[in-house]
Parts: structure tokens; C-alpha cells; sequence
């Protein structure tokens, strides 16, 4: 049913990182308003909420708690950007608050990874469902620019005319994670693997999917993977993390992997074989986050590299600046030959993510990546924990995929004891 309001309140669980992005991106989202922060660390919340009311995309306050949002009748609908530990509890407490009458809400988003664990993802899809929440899962690369373009032109001209892409490479690297947390297998539900690997398959199989198809048009058939800690348990590493956690980081004897790759081979509706091959790393330095994509069919390829950016700029080695990320996300230096992403929120999708959530919570309608695509993502990521544990090629889905627990997220990983 189309929602009776023209522009929703939406309030914000957790006021960290991504939800800075969120709030750049906001400038570009048409019919909603960012109006609420709840973030535990209320200087988060008040920063926050301070930078929506900055950058004019509404005028944000800050709640005590999750509840008091829900209950505000100024909020329509809540954005779920705290860590991945915290999946659970941040989905149930709104899901009671609408259950039990405290507020109403159109719908809720969540960020990736849905859970950590796919115990924990089905565990949001059943919430979601019971509280009566129109759910969005957030894969902002879905919504890139050049994603959706590339998708658009290849499917319209090299497929239609030569036959459908049967290769899709995605990968994401950067040089390691913002907050300690991340790096913590039990807490983020594994490394890189969990951290990243969540984007590359989501987006390799949109791009093998035919435009406007359901998910169900390609069906996974086996899969293996590899990771392992590559940079960041030698020892100098090993201090750093030590030191940037205040002791709590052990790489050393409970590291995550730092590298990955998986190779998934999916069927399609006639029983043609498609691959999906994707790479992952915490331990590649270059000028910061790479994102890379490559579609490839039998007469046509497509190439995507987030960091070969139009903007370059050079600064000699007498420009002593501070550190920072205002070139591009995870910078690693400010000297030499420089990429530059002018617009990062718009080019790595979070506009058009937030448009489409919007739009669709305003019609009524259940956003076209939600949280059942949430959980399949998790279901494949566990699959592939499982691969790289019993060193072979999984079937899928493979049996015991419902209460799997990676190692890693254990704490029981460790790649210098095998
Ligand atoms: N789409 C992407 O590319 C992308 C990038 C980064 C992070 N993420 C995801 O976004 C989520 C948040 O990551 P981040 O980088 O913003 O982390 P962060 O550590 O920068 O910020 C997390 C914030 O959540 C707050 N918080 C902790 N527990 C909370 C709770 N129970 N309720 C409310 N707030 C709480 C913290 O105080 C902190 O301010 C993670 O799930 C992460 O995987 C996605």
C-alpha cells in the first residue's frame, strides 16, 4: 500500500562511519529527511546529528534510546548502521517497539553484513516479517553509477546480440579496517572474508543476472574459497593492532584472515554454467580502497576500477600535510601522483541505495535489494567459511549451513597452527 506521507523521518542506529556517509550522500535523496540518531556514545549521536542539521538533510536530534525513536511519530522508518555485533538486539528492540504499539514505522534498512552468521540474518528476516517492516539491505555497490550503467549497456548490446555473460570478477581491497571492532572475529563474525567479500558476491551476481530478473533466475551450485592472514600477523602488525586496541587485538594467537578469495559456479534457468570469482584483502596498500569489476561474455568485457579516477593530483615531497582521507577512502598517503574520487558517496552507490529505499518505502513497496538477498549473501559467505575449513569444494547449500559458526569468528582460527 503507497504510504500516506510525501516525505519520510528516517532515524539512524549508530552515528559512526558509514553513517557519515550516509548523511553525505543524503544531499542527493529526495522525500525523506534524516530527523534522528541513536547512537549508544551520545557524543557519536550528537556529531552525528550535528552534521545532518550541516549539511541541510534534516533536522536530526538525538534519542536515548532506540525505543524513544521508534516511538517519535516524526520517525517513518530506521536506518540500521551500528557494528555487526549488535544485529540482533538493535533488530529486535524495534521490532517490540512496533509490535507492542509504541510506534509505528513504514520500514527499516540494514546495513551489510545482515548477520553474522546465518542464524543471526534469518533471525532479522523473521523480525522484520513479524513486526510488519517493508526491509532494505543496504549493498551500496549495487546502486554505483557505473555499476548500474555497465549492467544496463552489456546486457542491452553484447548480450542481447552474442548471449548472456558467463564471468563476473569483483574485488575489494583496502589496507585494513577504521574501528577495532572489525578486526575482532567474534564480534564482526570473521575477517575480511565476512567484511568484504559481502559486496563482491552481491554485486557479481547482479551482474550476471538478466535486467529486472528475480534472484531465483540463478542458483548457486558449488563453491570453494581460500583465506588466509597474510600481513597482518607478522609481528610488527601484530603490536600495531595490539596497540590500536588497547591490548585486546591478538593476532597473534586469534588473528581473522586478511586475504580471501572464493570461486562460486551458479546455474542458470536453461543449465548454462556462470562463475563468480572474487578477491578480498585487508593488506593491499595503494592509494586507498579498490574496488574492481570485470563482466565478461562471449563477445564483450566489461572493467570498472574505482581508482582509476578522471581527478589526479600531485603534490612534491615539500607538501608535509596531515594524514587524512580526503582523497579518496582509506587513503594511505598524501604525496606523489594522487587518485581522486570527487563525489565518493555518489560513486560508490550510497545516493542511489538511499533514493531507491526511500522511493520504495514511500509506495509501499518492498525495496528490490532486501533482506532475504541479506541473507543469501550470509548463507554464501558461510559456505565459503566451510570450504576454507574442510579444504573442499561445497555443494550448495551444504549440509549444517543453518547453525555454522566460522573458526574465526570462534576465535579458533588460526593459520600459523595448521
Ligand atoms: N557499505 C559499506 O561499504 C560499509 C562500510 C563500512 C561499514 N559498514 C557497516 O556499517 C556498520 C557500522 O560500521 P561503521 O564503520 O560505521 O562502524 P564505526 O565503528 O565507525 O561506528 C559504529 C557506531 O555504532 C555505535 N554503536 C555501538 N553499539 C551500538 C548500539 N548497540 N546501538 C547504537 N549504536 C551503537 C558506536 O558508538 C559507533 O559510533 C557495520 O555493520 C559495517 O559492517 C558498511
Amino acid at each position: 500500500m503507497k504510504s500516506k506521507k510525501s516525505n519520510l523521518g528516517i532515524g539512524f542506529v549508530g552515528g559512526g562511519f558509514i553513517t557519515r556517509f550516509h548523511l553525505r550522500s543524503w544531499v542527493g535523496v529526495r522525500g525523506a529527511d534524516v530527523l534522528g540518531i541513536f547512537d549508544l556514545d551520545q557524543k557519536k549521536a550528537a556529531e552525528a546529528a550535528q552534521l545532518a542539521r550541516k549539511l541541510k538533510v534534516g533536522q536530526a536530534r538525538t534519542y536515548k534510546s532506540i525505543t524513544e525513536m521508534v516511538a517519535d511519530p516524526a520517525i517513518d522508518a530506521i536506518w540500521i548502521c551500528s557494528p555487526n555485533f549488535t544485529r540482533t538486539e538493535v533488530m529486535e528492540e524495534i521490532a517490540e517497539a512496533v509490535m507492542k504499539g509504541k510506534g509505528e514505522l513504514i520500514g527499516v534498512t540494514c546495513e551489510k553484513p545482515l548477520g553474522r552468521n546465518v542464524k543471526e540474518a534469518r533471525r532479522l528476516v523473521d523480525l522484520a516479517r513479524k513486526a510488519n517492516l517493508l526491509d532494505g539491505y543496504l549493498e551500496n555497490q549495487l546502486f554505483a553509477p557505473a555499476v548500474r550503467r555497465g549492467k544496463e549497456i552489456i546486457w542491452a548490446r553484447g548480450a542481447s546480440l552474442t548471449g548472456r555473460p558467463y564471468l563476473a570478477r569483483a574485488a575489494e581491497e583496502h589496507s585494513g579496517p577504521h574501528s577495532a571492532w572489525f578486526w575482532e572475529g567474534e564480534l564482526q563474525g570473521g575477517g575480511v572474508l565476512n567484511d568484504m567479500m559481502c559486496h563482491s558476491v552481491e554485486e557479481a551476481r547482479f551482474m550476471l543476472t538478466p535486467p529486472g530478473a528475480s534472484r531465483d533466475e540463478l542458483k548457486p551450485v558449488k563453491l570453494s574459497a581460500y583465506a588466509t592472514c597474510l600481513k597482518w600477523q607478522l609481528p610488527d602488525y601484530v603490536k600495531k593492532l595490539k596497540m590500536i586496541s588497547g591490548g585486546q587485538l591478538d593476532y597473534a594467537q586469534r588473528p581473522a584472515e586478511d586475504f580471501a578469495r572464493s570461486i562460486i559456479e551458479y546455474e542458470d534457468r536453461k543449465g548454462n554454467i556462470l562463475v563468480v570469482e572474487t578477491t578480498t584483502s585487508w593488506c593491499y596498500v595503494g592509494a586507498g580502497l579498490r574496488l574492481s569489476l570485470e563482466l565478461l561474455g562471449p563477445e564483450y568485457s566489461l572493467q570498472y576500477n574505482t581508482l582509476d579516477s578522471g581527478l589526479k593530483v600531485f603534490f612534491s615531497r615539500q607538501v608535509k600535510g596531515r594524514a587524512g582521507e580526503d582523497l579518496v577512502e582509506k587513503q594511505n598517503a598524501e604525496v606523489g601522483q594522487m587518485p581522486v574520487i570527487s563525489c565518493e558517496e555518489f560513486e560508490y552507490g550510497y545516493t542511489g541505495e538511499n533514493r531507491h529505499m526511500v522511493e520504495s518505502f514511500l509506495e509501499g513497496r518492498r525495496p528490490e535489494e532486501n533482506f532475504d538477498d541479506g541473507l543469501n549473501v550470509t548463507e554464501l559467505l558461510m559456505a565459503a567459511y566451510m570450504s576454507i575449513e574442510k579444504g573442499k569444494t561445497m555443494t550448495f547449500p551444504p549440509a549444517g549451513l543453518e547453525n555454522f559458526i566460522p573458526a574465526v569468528a570462534r576465535g579458533q582460527w588460526n593459520p600459523k597452527k595448521q
